[in-house]
């Protein structure tokens, strides 16, 4: 059996964690495969709105397995309080959630980094969720990492204070950056206790037995292509593989157990922090989208930029992670509109390009849109799509063509029923 994938083809909070929650139970197991803290996964059902950031989005759909992969980095204080906010859903955490001994610790003084590092680069700051993402990754790839499965281990503070000393000399670099360390160790301690007392696990075997077994697996991503470490918009990414390819590293599986790529996107775009967005608006259409989509981050609670959809970096996306069905989520969110514009290409230094450049965040790149016809009906309340407006309906066949991808699912409301199969 191979797995699914499903990630997101913008700058994240495409709906991820809608989609994984909806397609749940089609699956034996839902798998993170990276990112972390950073992650802001938004589930509503039954009145109830749910936030997840480092457990996986199938988390209340009580016959599945949630698996927490090696590629995601884990700060045991944000993963308690998560763990503590399920309470009222009676789960069985010990049997339905799963950590990997290799997933990387985010430590408190990564969260110094974060924010120290920001800091000093003033208006070149790259827009971080301030989680410590960023030093956690580089500390796995500079082979100073602590990782989960060395909480068992006796010396355990010992390795932990030496990590510790190297960070707080790199602290000391950074001029005038004050901090109190001493506030935020005794959390920490209490994070990595109740991490002892979950089901740690070498997940790379676990899940190829699971493969083996033929159970059916959903790998979750987090974030966007357009933020991904080695595709994105650098250096305004993140600090992991986003894309396809990350589920392999993240999780230990082979490139050819991949199955299904359901790549998520919004009918519009947006993005949070900082870094180029072609098409972002200035305007009263994007406070418009911006107010109507409710578009402030799940993780920050900070304003998202708003903008018409990029088909350019759409196809980027779909080439890289190699898209085989699509989600366009928050089509409800343009109900009103008597235009709705895509961007076909950039134009750039007065020539025409419809691709990603290189250099993308050093270019004025002027967007070169299609007007598309809009729709006023109310999308929230559709059960079926072929009740769905019959502007909506061309908006869909416009993109599948552009796209060369079906767009199976159109996503009319943040909750789990507003959810329309197109075929
Ligand atoms: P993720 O990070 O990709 O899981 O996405 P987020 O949860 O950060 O952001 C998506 C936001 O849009 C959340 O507040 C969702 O509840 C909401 N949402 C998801 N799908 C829809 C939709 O189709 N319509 C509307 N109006 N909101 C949606
Ligand atoms: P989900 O999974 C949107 C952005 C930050 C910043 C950049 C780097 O909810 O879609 P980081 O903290 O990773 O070092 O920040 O990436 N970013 C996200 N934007 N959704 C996310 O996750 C994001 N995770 C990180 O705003 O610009
Ligand atoms: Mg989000």
């Amino acid at each position: 059996m191979s797995v699914d994938v499903l990630l997101g083809l913008q700058w994240g909070d495409e709906g991820k964690g809608k989609i994984v929650d909806v397609l749940t139970p089609q699956y034996d197991i839902i798998a993170r495969f990276q990112g972390g803290p950073n992650a802001g996964h938004t589930l509503e059902f039954e009145g109830n709105k749910h936030v997840l950031h480092t457990i996986p989005s199938g988390i209340f759909r009580k016959e599945a397995i949630n698996l927490i992969g090696n590629g995601v980095v884990i700060d045991p204080v944000v993963f308690k309080k998560e763990i503590d906010k399920l309470a009222p859903y009676n789960l069985d955490l010990k049997n339905v959630l799963l950590i990997s001994k290799k997933a990387h610790l985010i430590i408190p003084t990564h969260r110094l980094l974060d924010a120290a590092s920001e800091t000093a680069k003033g208006k070149n700051k790259i827009g971080s969720t301030l989680k410590g993402i960023g030093p956690t990754y580089m500390d796995k790839t500079g082979r100073n990492g602590l990782r989960v499965g060395d909480i068992f281990s006796p010396n355990f503070k010992e390795k932990y204070q030496t990590l510790v000393d190297k960070h707080t000399s790199m602290l000391g670099h950074y001029e005038g950056f004050e901090y109190d360390l001493c506030d935020s160790e005794p959390e920490f301690f209490e994070g990595v206790e109740l991490l002892r007392s979950l089901t740690c696990v070498d997940s790379e075997q676990y899940i190829n037995e699971a493969i083996k077994a033929g159970k059916k697996i959903l790998a979750e991503g987090a974030q966007g292509t357009m933020l991904d470490i080695d595709f994105g918009t650098y250096p305004f990414v993140t600090s992991s593989n986003t894309v396809t390819a990350g589920t392999c590293t993240g999780l230990g599986i082979a490139p050819t157990k991949i199955g299904n790529v359901i790549g998520i996107f919004k009918a519009y775009c947006t993005r949070v922090g900082s870094g180029p967005f072609p098409t972002e608006l200035f305007d009263a259409d994007g406070e418009a989208i911006r107010q109507e989509g409710r578009e402030f981050g799940s993780t920050t609670g900070r304003p998202r930029r708003c903008g018409w959809i990029d088909l350019p970096a759409m196809k980027y996306a779909i080439m890289i992670n190699g898209v085989t069905e699509l989600s366009m989520m928050k089509a409800d969110v343009l109900s009103g509109f008597d235009t709705i514009k895509a961007c076909t290409a950039y134009k750039i230094n007065g020539e025409l390009v419809d691709y990603i450049p290189f250099d993308i965040a050093d270019h004025e790149i002027e967007p070169v849109y299609i007007d598309l016809k809009g729709w006023k009906q109310d999308l929230t309340g559709l059960s079926n799509y072929n009740e769905a407006p019959q502007e909506l309906k061309e908006y869909v066949s416009f993109l599948e063509k552009e796209l060369e991808v079906p767009v199976t699912v159109v996503s009319v409301g943040p909750d789990r029923s507003q959810t329309l199969n197109t075929k």
